[in-house]
């Protein structure tokens, strides 16, 4: 009987909701419909522009002007005032010029915030969706997700260019570890969960922020491992391998989608037709909108009118535009352009009105009508302590932990001395990698909070234990063990596209030196994908992939001196040599030096 009670009750509470639901969504309608009425084809198409901040800064009134619908900051365009405060002034400042407009539509800001809200000075920063895939947990990717749009929120900006749902086939990709893992099966999962954690319980609350999946279709499949390059697989595989990332990123309520700079099969995916509105809105019913990538359009042809043409047609709702005036194919030729198109019949009043509804209806979800500045009480909590935490806690879960030769790991914290050494060791640049204030990211201090791997050694340990360093894996001989933490320098994008993977000569060197001193050598190797280290492996007793862990170094102390077990398992295969890549879990002959899976624990 009461268990007959139970089920009516959540079958009432289910129709409840779905009928609240679809109010919810009418209302949302009626407000489009009514806006899209009063509107000229000059603030539609506004709209459907979102230029850069750097390209409008000298002339902000041109939002009001051009009736711009979307702002961004793209890797290295910010405020000269990165702070949180900075940030949240500048996005008010510009967000009271578009209330000013005759119809006071809000822009809608959009941001790189793709590990933690990361170009703003002492925000939490997260290991790279490679981390977060060793760590095979999609609650933690949530939480990861919910702290950074909580973060974002403190500063205004409500719109995140992320989960990079890309199924990354190949090392030498420079985005490599923007992906989660090489397993389609992997990404589906945690690029949803990554959805729910930036969208909230419902897009409008304070702390939740929309998520922009991207980049469709293939990005992670290029011949070569070539950024924007050419994605050579016939369409069952194409399907099979990159697109289940968006059927559960799209279930899970994702509301805008970023096409791929790169080609599938020599067509580029910025005008491809067939994937981006037959597959991707009619197919997979995808209500949300498309926002270009950078200049993404430009590439389409040499001729800019053509190529607005061709992916506005192609069903791309919303163009990225980082030129401003006295620049080529800037924000306000676009604008021209897109209107000559309609009044020359060639992009027709129906493409155009179906784009602005779909961006006025994600705009009415976010609830930026209602809410369209700053939350100013969430200012004060990015980077807060229980922030940190989170972030602690992601890095302890993604580490692989490759080699552990007669258990030197875990180690004690009572031993007498420590030897600390490595260039990466004590740089916090390099534990985040790219898209860390810049886009490049770099080596040094780059943002203030956080903890280097050295400083967390230090606090974890007894105070009678001596930690040494220096950088160059000198200076080991009589200690009980030492520590050499070694990789690749910060890249982004396809400045970071590599032909060869082996450690640089700086970092072999730093780990020979240590073996030299005769001591246990535990190498902590710092990177955004596998790397070719089978010569570094026999020279050391134990061996930890901690890809790009962010700020919060204390959590690979934890696993080190045992306050955590390691869980990592790797979200790639682990190729031997150069010759071996590409190699992914399913292909014949598989003989990797790790394979997919692979982690060990104390
Ligand atoms: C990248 C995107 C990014 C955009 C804005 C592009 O170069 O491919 O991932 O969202 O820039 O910064
Ligand atoms: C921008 C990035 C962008 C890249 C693309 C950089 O200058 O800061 O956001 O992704 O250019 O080329």
């Amino acid at each position: 009987m009461k268990k007959y009670f139970a089920i009516v009750m959540i079958f009432m509470l289910t129709v409840t909701l779905n009928i609240a639901q679809s109010q919810k969504e009418k209302a949302v309608q009626k407000k489009v419909n009514d806006l899209i009425s009063q509107m000229t084809l000059e603030e539609k198409i506004g709209q459907m522009t979102q230029v850069d901040y750097d390209a409008i800064k000298a002339n902000i009134k041109d939002i009001g002007k051009y009736f711009i619908g979307s702002i961004l900051c793209g890797g290295n365009s910010e405020p000269d005032d990165i702070t949180p405060a900075g940030w949240a002034n500048l996005y008010d400042k510009f967000q009271n010029v578009a209330l000013k407009t005759r119809l006071r539509i809000p822009i809608i800001w959009g941001i790189d915030a793709v590990h933690g809200h990361n170009n703003v000075d002492g925000a939490t920063i997260f290991p790279h969706n490679i981390g977060l895939g060793a760590s095979r947990n999609p609650k933690l990717v949530e939480q990861v997700a919910a702290v950074t749009s909580a973060e974002m929120r403190g500063t205004g900006v409500q719109w995140d260019f992320a989960p990079c749902v890309a199924v990354s086939r190949n090392e030498k990709w420079g985005r490599s570890y923007e992906s989660y893992s090489e397993n389609p099966e992997l990404v589906k999962i945690l690029g949803a969960a990554f959805v729910k954690g930036m969208q909230g319980n419902d897009l409008s609350d304070k702390t939740s922020s929309l998520a922009c999946v991207k980049h469709f279709l293939g990005d992670g499949g290029t011949t070569n491992g070539k950024d924007q390059g050419n994605t050579e697989v016939d369409e069952a595989t194409l399907r099979k391998i990159h697109l289940p990332g968006y059927i559960s990123a799209i279930k899970a309520g994702a509301k805008s989608i970023m096409p791929s700079y790169s080609s599938w099969n020599g067509v580029k995916m910025h005008g491809n037709k067939y994937l981006l509105t037959d597959v991707l809105k009619g197919e997979l019913g995808f209500k949300g909108f498309l926002v270009s990538d950078w200049a993404a359009i430009d590439q389409l042809d040499k001729d800019y009118k053509t190529a607005i043409e061709k992916s506005i047609n192609a069903g791309l709702d919303m163009a990225m535009i980082p030129n401003g005036q006295g620049q080529k194919n800037n924000y306000i030729e676009f604008i021209t352009l897109l209107k000559e198109l309609v009044n020359e019949g060639k992009v027709p009043v129906s493409r155009i009105d179906d784009a602005v509804r779909r961006i006025l209806t994600v705009k009415f979800e976010t609830g930026v009508f209602d809410n369209p500045l700053t939350e100013k009480s969430l200012t004060p909590l990015v980077g807060s302590k229980a922030n940190r935490e989170i972030a602690r806690d992601a890095v302890r879960q993604s580490l692989v932990l490759l080699k552990n030769e007669n258990n030197l790991l875990p180690l004690s914290k009572n031993l007498k001395r420590i030897h600390v050494t490595g260039k990466s060791a004590d740089d916090i640049g390099n534990q985040c990698g790219g898209w860390t204030i810049s886009w490049q990211g770099k080596s040094g201090n780059v943002i203030s909070g956080g903890t280097t791997i050295l400083q967390a050694i230090k606090n974890t340990v007894s105070n009678s234990t001596q930690v040494t360093t220096s950088k160059d894996g000198s200076g080991a001989e009589g200690a009980d063990v030492c520590i050499v933490a070694v990789g690749e320098l910060p890249y982004a994008e396809m400045i970071g596209d590599r032909q060869d993977l082996t450690l640089s000569k700086e970092d072999a060197d730093a780990i020979q030196k240590a073996k030299s001193s005769g001591v246990p050598v535990v190498v902590l190797l710092l990177s955004g994908r596998a790397m070719i280290i089978e010569p570094e492996l026999n020279k050391s007793n134990a061996f930890i992939a901690c890809w790009l862990p962010g700020t919060e170094g204390q959590g690979v102390a934890d696993v080190l001196f045992g306050d955590f077990k390691p869980v990592g398992k790797l979200p790639i295969s682990w190729p031997k040599n150069m010759n071996q890549i590409p190699i992914n879990i399913g292909d014949a002959n598989y003989d990797p030096l790790f394979p997919y899976g692979f982690g060990l624990t104390y």
